[in-house]
């Protein structure tokens, strides 16, 4: 099969990586994007007959349940479209011979280890979206297809709901953000996930055409979990002033803006418990498929660059 005739779907459309992935994935093969309101993650029957009705020979879930509070009182909603909806998918793309893409979270761990976490660390999640997302990674992995599961954290981007978006707009509004100081993770551009995600797919798809297999198996035993997030790491608050410091670039002088103030988690209660270290270590990502995201800092830049 020639690489134009591939079927990638990808799963989502409008959320922060389904945009993304949509715009970075082009030129790749024949890439569909499904979404609401054609099929809802919750009718997972719905889910299994477009899969069947369009065969991809890639499939890519960038839909999830991302409301990690709203999880605390919605764990239904959330167990259905974090664990059961990824599980059917992973079933149907193992039925077609099709590769699988999905995203899991920093959040399925309790942050309580000193350095970053790697892949074989044991999950603990502190909070039902957490819960729901070990779910969908242990069905995944369960059904033992071909399979690609990476976990990424505090997701940004120029589009849609986000921590920038909220800081950028709070910071004209208020004189003061109190912001917790006591979390540390990295920010990832959600233009670099689908980017490196592409990379992968990539490779994957040299690969099989010079060996003339299908895409999945090129995969080989090089399916699992790996941890893809940007280089790098900050706090809450840090992250926070480095967008003030982007926005002080090309806007209003400090006067204008917020001043932020650190606190400490117990300072600002939230429905969901969340880990303190949200570090994730990259290594299997770069030593098995030579993929490196860029530091979150420059990414920032980046992204800000863009909004204008
Ligand atoms: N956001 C973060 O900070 C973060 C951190 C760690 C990991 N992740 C993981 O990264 C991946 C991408 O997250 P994101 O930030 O891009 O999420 P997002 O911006 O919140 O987008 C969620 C996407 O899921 C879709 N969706 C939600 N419920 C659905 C349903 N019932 N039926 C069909 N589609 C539904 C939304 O569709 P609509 O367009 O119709 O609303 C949207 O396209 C997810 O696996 C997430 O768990 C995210």
């Amino acid at each position: 099969m020639n690489q134009g005739d591939q079927k990638i779907v990808i799963v989502g459309r409008s959320g922060q990586l389904a945009w993304e992935a949509n715009q970075q994935f082009q030129g790749l093969g024949q890439i569909i994007s499904v979404g609401r309101p054609e099929i809802d993650l919750l009718d997972v029957e719905g889910v299994r007959a477009e899969i069947r009705r369009i065969k991809p020979s890639v499939l890519v879930n960038a839909a999830a349940y991302t409301a990690v509070d709203q999880a605390e009182s919605e764990t239904e909603a959330a167990m259905k479209i974090n664990y059961e909806a990824p599980a059917a998918m992973a079933e149907e793309a193992t039925r077609l011979g099709a590769l699988f893409i999905t995203y899991s979270t920093d959040y399925v761990f309790d942050g309580m280890k000193a350095s970053p976490y790697s892949e074989g660390d044991p999950t603990a999640p502190l909070n039902v979206y957490g819960a729901s997302k070990v779910s969908g990674e242990r069905a995944v992995e369960a059904v033992g297809g071909s399979y690609l599961i990476f976990r990424t954290s505090w997701v940004y981007g120029a589009r849609g709901k986000n921590f920038l978006k909220t800081i950028a707009k709070l910071v004209v509004e208020r004189p003061e953000l109190r912001i917790v100081d006591d979390q540390v993770g990295a920010p990832t551009w959600s233009r670099d996930l689908a980017d490196a995600t592409r990379k992968i797919i990539e490779q994957l798809m040299t690969q099989a055409a010079s060996e003339k297999i299908p895409i999945a198996e090129a995969l080989g035993n090089r399916r699992g979990i790996y941890h893809m997030t940007a280089a790098g790491s900050v706090s809450w608050c840090g992250f926070a002033a480095a967008i003030l410091e982007e926005m002080e670039k090309s806007g209003p002088s400090r006067g204008n803006l917020a001043n932020i103030v650190p606190i400490s988690s117990s300072e600002y209660p939230t429905p969901a418990a969340r880990p303190q270290n949200s570090r994730l270590c990259n290594d299997k990502l770069t030593n098995t498929f030579g993929v490196t995201l860029p530091q979150w800092r420059e990414s920032l830049a980046a992204v800000m660059d863009e909004l204008g």
